[in-house]
């Protein structure tokens, strides 16, 4: 190949013209295999540069070398151009316009249910008492017998409790969170304080005051020298805590198998007597059949609804919205707000 200064030039006035009518930087890139790279025109002359009469390369080389570089200086100063152009270009497109509406999304809240009973764990737990648990699913014994609920109790027909096939295996969903008594009382020595809140069922239709899975709460208190004072004392101050210190209580003569005395424990809320729960003296025959020394140790228990509660505090008319589960309901709570 020979080399031509006017084609030298030719090429690299080709090679800026290009250079600078790139619009954007993959052309460019495209424009730098062309002219700028190793098989670009300029590379050729500069590769057959070998071929040249000696007496001619040092001048060819000169020519070349400063086509080169003016080539790349032109290349460079373009690149530097399409690369702010485009960094500005980003920032146009991509700007995130703070001051635009969000799309609000409700947030998860607790379930009025969960924070009555948290409230109820919280206020038990200061006064120097346990959470104890037991199972849903419970059995017969446990949940009757050892209540001393006897066998032909109208609790314990199927048509109103819910027992678990094969019948022979005696298990119930529990009709209630008194058999977590036994439980406590055979698991453990006095002096014994439990609260027990949990679900629990019974055949019931849902309709505006029933529901088949509910939820109780048990309080338990083994102790020496326990009296119904001490139970009226804690009820007392359990409303007091859930209902505010206005409301007074009162206990009404009332019977329960597991319990003697037993009474009912009614609030005056809202200018009316509301009946809230049971409450008793743990019966003797309850507490031998767990072991409790009945010389040393008497004890109180008590149980209410927490669907009950939850009612008559906020004046609730209607149990699906409890059960439901519709957020605006909870939202009403305070919780789930955004
Ligand atoms: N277990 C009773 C019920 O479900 C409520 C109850 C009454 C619990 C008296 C007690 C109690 O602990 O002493 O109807």
């Amino acid at each position: 190949m020979s080399l031509d200064q006017n084609q030298i030039a030719q090429d690299l006035a080709q090679a800026i013209a290009s250079i600078n009518a790139a619009k954007d930087l993959e052309a460019l890139k495209q424009v730098k295999i062309d002219y700028v790279g190793d098989k670009s025109p300029l590379a050729k002359a500069n590769q057959a540069l070998a071929t040249v009469d000696k007496s001619l390369r040092a001048e060819f080389g000169k020519i070349i070398g400063s086509a080169k570089a003016e080539l790349n200086e032109v290349f460079e100063k373009r690149l530097k151009e399409l690369s702010s152009q485009r960094d500005s270009q980003v920032l146009l497109t991509e700007r995130v316009d703070v001051t635009l509406p969000v799309q609000k999304t409700l947030k998860g809240g607790l379930h009025p249910l969960t924070i009555l009973t948290n409230e109820i764990n919280d206020l038990f737990i200061g006064l120097g008492y346990k959470v104890a648990e037991g199972p849903e699913l419970e059995s017969e014994w446990l949940n009757f017998d050892a209540l001393n609920i006897p066998a032909d109790h109208p609790a314990r027909t199927m048509q109103d409790t819910f027992f678990i096939e094969p019948l022979e295996a005696k298990l119930v969903l529990r009709t209630h969170t008194s058999p977590v008594q036994i439980r406590t009382m055979l698991d453990q020595s006095p002096p014994i304080y439990v609260i027990c809140p949990g679900k629990t069922y019974r055949a019931d239709e849902l309709d505006a005051t029933h529901t088949p899975v509910f939820h109780q709460v048990e309080g338990l208190v083994i102790d020496e020298n326990i009296t119904m004072a001490d139970l009226k004392g804690t009820l007392d101050h359990f409303a007091k805590t859930i209902f505010g210190s206005e409301v007074k209580t009162r206990l009404r003569p009332s019977f329960f198998p597991f319990t003697e005395p037993s009474a009912e424990v009614d609030i005056f809320f809202n200018g009316r007597w509301i009946e809230w729960g049971g409450c008793g003296m743990v019966n003797e025959k309850v507490l031998v059949a767990c072991g409790v020394d009945t010389k040393k140790y008497s004890g109180f228990a008590f149980g209410m609804g927490l669907e009950r509660t939850l009612m008559v505090k906020y004046g609730i008319t209607d149990m699906h919205d409890i059960v439901e589960g519709d957020v605006r309901f909870s939202q009403s709570f305070g919780v789930g707000r955004q």
